[in-house]
């Protein structure tokens, strides 16, 4: 090694010791004929002095002239800190290094920015110059988080008899709902590669093969739209077993999720962890991933909405739809009415009319510009069923139930944020179960699996496949944890004809269904055990441990919003020869 020590390592006990310390110089200042330097690495930061009398004019002057970010080596001996230079804040604090010597090893150009500075520059520059910003400490401990997780989910599942094993990256589409990634094939003109969206398939082949426990740490690609939670490559833990239900593959999480707590957060999870299905999720938060850091419930008040005069409550009731609330309690204090007319504006972006509100007076009347189309009557009713209480803001949507959903779980989560009611070091971990089999397009009517199209029906929802799809539930979990969904399984299918027959619901004809999947359909004609699996979003349980809302601060390398990497500047064009070569042809004018 260059070095002798660490820049995080020296104590008061290092004192009168030689050293030799490697690191980046974080910060220099000249005080008229000394230099002190706070060198930086993984480790920490160590003040070095560049004076007399160690060290002679030529070394002072050269230290002088070190730039910021350079790369340097100091020898030098540990000695205390002078009376009142000393810093509690730094594990190296009571020390610094005297040092005759200093060799720069790389000097550093100019940064853009420094790791060191309070305010950090645009996202853009941050990706651009990564090297930067990993160097900062946030960034940095980040990483060793996600390292950490990453063990700690490796040793969970060896300990658990679970086969590592890797799958390929180039392979065939696979059907997880988002578009591929292709590659172009050059030695079969015109066909191409797909980039797995999840190693689905594979994982079921290899329950065929009877390896009984499969776990990989596995990238996905996905084509699809981005969001703060969300990558076009990202990384699951993927796993797979044999002979098992839903409740085992729940179960044997939640002992992850309790680990996990434990060992990065020094948490107790009491388990099980609790579980719901997705029915009950949607009726009580109209989210199959709610946040559950806090309560304020949907509240349903559509039958009081049928008898009062108010038109739209009394037409949405009439014509089947709901009228559905939420109490945001000691709230009336806090919004105006012009906040208020922004959260009407708000919930409008997720398809609502209107929102209709209320206030609980001191008197515990409540007041509202709609009160007048309401008898005294009604509303004390509504009032008892929401619980209000002075103070409360009573806020409701009337409208179709999807609409309700959407609206007033956008709604919760905002007043949840900004009536701070919960803390951002909350880890709240729940499964939603039996989701829906299908969900159907509004515009085709077509059946699309809401999972993946392999997952098994709940056995006693079987019958329901052929006369009522929608009602037909899945053998599916998810886990959520603060209301971002962590990740998902299902129990599959592991007989061919419940298999076709799912095909045929999606419009899948067996031809479509041969030629994509003809391999799995193959194997599940060849003894294939009854098997279930789940993948978890390593990307996003980093970020939800970190305790951060953007999953690019956990990710070295990460894309931008439009899937570009803009340190390597992928995607780029590639020579005329290559395209030939791969027998393609863009239509794309090339950019200058
Ligand atoms: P699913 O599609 O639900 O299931 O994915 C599992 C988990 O992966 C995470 N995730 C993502 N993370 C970051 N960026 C993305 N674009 C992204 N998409 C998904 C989520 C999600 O819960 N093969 C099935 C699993 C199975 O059935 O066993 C699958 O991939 O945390
Ligand atoms: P209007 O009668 O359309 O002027 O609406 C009267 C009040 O009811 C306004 O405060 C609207 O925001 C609210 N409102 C209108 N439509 C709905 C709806 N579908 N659900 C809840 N509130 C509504």
């Amino acid at each position: 090694m260059l070095r002798t020590h660490t820049c995080g390592e020296l104590r008061k006990e290092h004192v009168g010791t030689e050293v030799t310390l490697c690191g980046w110089v974080e910060n220099k200042r000249d005080h008229g004929g000394a230099v002190f330097i706070d060198l930086r690495d993984r480790y920490g930061l160590t003040q070095v002095v560049i004076g007399p009398p160690e060290a002679d004019q030529a070394q002072i002057d050269v230290a002088g002239h070190v730039s910021a970010e350079s790369v340097i080596l100091v020898r030098g001996k540990v000695a205390d800190r002078l009376e009142g230079k000393t810093n509690d804040k730094l594990d190296t604090g009571a020390i610094e290094v005297r040092c005759p010597q200093l060799e720069i090893l790389n000097a550093c150009q100019t940064p853009p920015f420094t790791p060191g500075q309070t305010d950090l520059p645009g996202e853009d520059l941050r990706l651009k110059y990564r090297f930067l910003d990993l160097r900062r400490p946030e960034m940095l401990r980040g990483m060793v988080l996600r390292s950490k997780i990453v063990k700690t989910m490796r040793d969970y599942f060896a300990e658990h008899d679970f086969i590592d094993v890797e799958t390929p990256i180039l392979g065939r589409s696979t059907p997880e709902g988002a578009r591929d990634y292709l590659v172009p094939s050059r030695v079969h003109p015109g066909s191409f590669y797909a980039l797995p969206q999840s190693p689905q398939l594979y994982k079921q082949i290899l329950m065929v093969a009877g390896f009984d426990r499969y776990v990989q740490v596995a990238k996905c690609f996905r084509d699809e739209d981005l969001r703060a939670d969300r990558q076009p490559e990202f990384t699951q833990l993927d796993l797979e077993m044999s002979f098992v239900d839903a409740d085992d593959i729940m179960g044997l999480i939640d002992g992850l999720v309790a680990r996990t707590a434990k060992e990065i957060l020094g948490k107790e999870i009491s388990l099980p962890l609790p579980r719901m299905t997705y029915d009950e999720a949607m009726r009580r938060y109209g989210h199959d991933a709610p946040d559950l850091r806090f309560g304020m419930e949907i509240v349903d008040v559509t039958a009081v909405a049928k008898k009062t005069e108010f038109r739209v409550f009394r037409a949405t009731a009439d014509a089947g739809n709901f009228v559905r609330g939420l109490r945001a309690v000691g709230a009336a204090e806090k919004y105006s009415r012009r906040q208020i007319d922004e959260l009407t504006e708000f919930v409008k972006e997720f398809g609502a009319k209107g929102l209709a509100w209320f206030r609980v007076e001191e008197d515990g009347s409540l007041w509202s510009p709609v009160a007048k189309n309401f008898d005294a009557e009604h509303l004390a009713e509504i009032k008892a069923l929401m619980d209000g209480q002075p103070g409360d803001l009573l806020m409701f949507l009337a409208d179709s139930w999807e609409v309700t959903c959407k609206g007033l779980n956008a709604l919760r989560k905002r007043l949840g944020a900004e009536l701070e009611l919960y803390s951002s070091d909350q880890l709240n971990c729940s499964w939603i179960t039996e989701f829906p089999m299908f969900e159907q397009d509004e515009e085709t009517g077509r059946w699309n699996a809401m999972h993946h199209p392999f997952t098994a029906p709940l056995a006693s929802d079987l019958d329901q496949l052929d006369s009522d799809p929608r009602a037909c539930r899945a053998q599916a979990y998810d886990l959520v944890i603060n209301g971002s969904e962590a990740g998902g399984g299902t129990i599959r299918i592991h007989d061919q004809q419940t298999q076709s027959k799912v095909f045929e619901l999606l419009g899948i004809d067996e031809a479509t269904a041969e030629d994509r999947f003809g391999f799995l359909l193959n194997a599940l004609r060849y003894g294939a055990p009854p098997h279930g699996g789940i993948a978890l979003g390593i990307d996003r349980w980093v970020m939800l441990i970190a305790g951060l809302e953007n999953i690019r601060e956990v990710i070295a390398f990460p894309k931008t919003q439009k899937a570009s990497d803009l340190m390597t500047a992928a995607p780029g064009q590639v020579d005329a020869d290559q395209l030939t070569e791969l027998h393609l042809r863009t239509l794309a004018k090339k950019s200058e």
